[in-house]
């Protein structure tokens, strides 16, 4: 057990509230949990009695330990009963002068010594410091939901908080098994500003009409491999998840706490379907319609069976960084391979965009028979689990059906798109990596301690920086480059951080 504090107080009795003290009660500390509600306090009490005859039923704790863990949490009726705590962390509602004026009260309760914290998501803890007298003592501690499983914790500094106080943070938190990662106060702290990627992106391209929205979770659970594995939810489950109520003025905030900047800016589809009251799981509507907690099937999201695997097809490759490769699964597919300079007038012409649309990547070519392959992710012969392929505006039918049944032709799944800059993935994880590199760049906090926390936090099969680092940080480059070309969008501008390092051949980890 941590001796970093010896008595803390808890403010707030909601989803977090009760979820922190339970983490510090079974690692042993005294908590007191105070909330304005009555109700709300002894709501929390049952609920920890029931989480800890849980855990004994289930053989995860012994029935004196839950006991003893269950004796060491009292509750105050007001703020009187935090005098003693060496530290009080505050979990109440969402609201910037709502925080302050508690902050200035329980100053007068606490010793000067005292540390005050606060789990907010999306407000500046410099502001909710700057009502405090001590400002010194002020930091943030930044759980997820569900507390005790999500074992990760943002330990943030303001820039009159005492390094001290981080450290005595992050060591209460080790004692407790969380991993403490220290980081400045900045919008979204790490990882919902990493975050600002994944939904967002999707969202753009589905406001784009590249494919529909089943098909990106699809997508990106299963064309995305990454060490062997993908992402564990679509975008659009996890929006559903989370709740859109929840995600979307995330995604409005960081957008406008960071002045506007282009890398940020939300769909209006989330603002509409907000509007809507397509919350997600919890209204039993989102992007997906829920019974009894379960998806309920809906035909309409269903993917298409693939065309029949065509005979006599005859395919060119255009040149690339993996001709050779994609030539062999064509090969194998059951196509004969055209290997001329130039594509034959009957050759279905396949192309390996990075980062540009297949449009861009056709000048030159006959667009009509044009059908590119995304080979960011593992596509070989019966290698991979899903397929990308898309065509461009003038892209007849026939040859995209051929094309898709060629590509099925292994029992592969595959997703066929209209023209897109870096179709799904591509434009996704680089935006992952760009906005990793931009965290880096700003010194949120030290690289390895992104990526921990993006990994634990998002539950990403990588942090950002590894991704990129194993796609290659000169391949995020280039994606993100034609993303730029194609769209003049500043939002794909590369940050200077990944720009240096591709261009040095240096890791993404790498501080300087
Ligand atoms: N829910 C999450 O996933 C999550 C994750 C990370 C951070 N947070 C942040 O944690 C904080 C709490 O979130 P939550 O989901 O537990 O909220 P919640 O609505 O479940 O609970 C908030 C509790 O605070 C009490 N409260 C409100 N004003 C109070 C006051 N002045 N004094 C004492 N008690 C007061 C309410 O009665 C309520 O019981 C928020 O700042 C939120 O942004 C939430």
């Amino acid at each position: 057990m941590s001796l970093a504090f010896s008595k803390i107080g808890v403010v707030g009795a909601g989803a977090m509230g009760r979820g922190i003290v339970q983490l510090f009660a079974q690692a042993g500390s005294s908590v007191v949990l105070h909330d304005t509600q009555p109700a709300a306090m002894q709501a929390a009490l049952g609920h920890l009695k029931d989480t800890f005859a849980k855990l004994v039923e289930k053989g995860k704790i012994e029935a004196d330990a839950a006991a003893q863990t269950l004796a060491r949490i009292s509750t105050g009726e007001t703020l009187a009963a935090f005098a003693g705590c060496d530290l009080v962390i505050e979990a109440i509602v969402e609201r910037l002068d709502i925080k302050q004026t508690l902050f200035k009260a329980l100053e007068d309760v606490l010793s000067p010594e005292a540390v005050i914290v606060t789990n907010t998501s999306s407000l500046s803890v410099t502001a909710i410091a700057a009502a405090c007298r001590h400002p010194q003592r002020v930091g943030g501690y930044h759980f997820f939901n569900p507390v005790p499983l999500m074992r990760i914790v943002e330990v943030i500094g303001g820039p009159r908080t005492d390094p001290s106080v981080l450290t005595r943070l992050s060591d209460l938190a080790r004692g407790a098994g969380h991993t403490p990662v220290v980081c400045q106060d900045t919008p979204g702290f790490i990882v919902n500003h990493a975050g600002r990627a994944f939904g967002p992106e999707s969202l753009k391209a589905l406001g784009e009409g590249v494919t529909g929205y089943a098909d990106i979770d699809r997508i990106l659970r299963e064309h995305v491999q990454v060490g062997g594995q993908g992402f564990k939810l679509g975008p659009f489950e996890l929006l559903d998840l989370t709740g859109l109520d929840v995600s979307h003025p995330v995604m409005e905030s960081i957008y406008h706490q960071y002045y506007e900047e282009a890398r940020y800016k939300p769909s209006v589809i989330g603002a509409q379907r907000l509007a809507a009251g397509l919350l997600g799981r919890k209204v039993g509507e989102g992007f997906y319609r829920y019974s009894g907690g379960n998806v309920v099937a809906d035909p309409t999201l269903q993917e298409a069976a693939a065309p029949a695997a065509p005979t006599g097809v005859r395919a060119w490759v255009a040149r690339g960084e993996h001709q050779a490769g994609v030539r062999s699964l064509l090969e194998g597919l059951g196509a004969t391979i055209d290997n001329g300079a130039q594509p034959s007038p009957d050759s279905l012409i396949v192309l390996t965009p990075l980062g540009i649309d297949a449009t861009e990547a056709s000048r030159g070519l006959d667009a009509r028979r044009v059908v590119a392959l995304d080979t960011l992710m593992p596509f070989g012969l019966r290698a991979c689990k899903r397929r990308v392929i898309m065509t461009t505006p003038a892209t007849e039918a026939a040859w995209r059906d051929r094309a898709h049944g060629l590509f099925a032709a292994d029992g592969a799944r595959v997703s066929v798109l209209r023209d897109s800059p870096g179709f799904i993935s591509q434009r996704v994880l680089a935006m992952i990596v760009a906005v990793g590199t931009e965290i880096a760049q700003q010194r949120v906090a030290a690289p390895a301690d992104i990526d921990t926390a993006v990994r634990l936090g998002l539950g990403y099969p990588a942090g950002p920086l590894t991704l990129g680092d194993r796609i290659g940080p000169s391949r995020i480059l280039e994606i993100l480059e034609g993303m730029h070309k194609v769209t003049a969008d500043p939002r794909y501008r590369p940050s200077a951080w990944l720009r240096r390092r591709a261009q040095l051949g240096l890791s993404l980890l790498n501080d300087d």
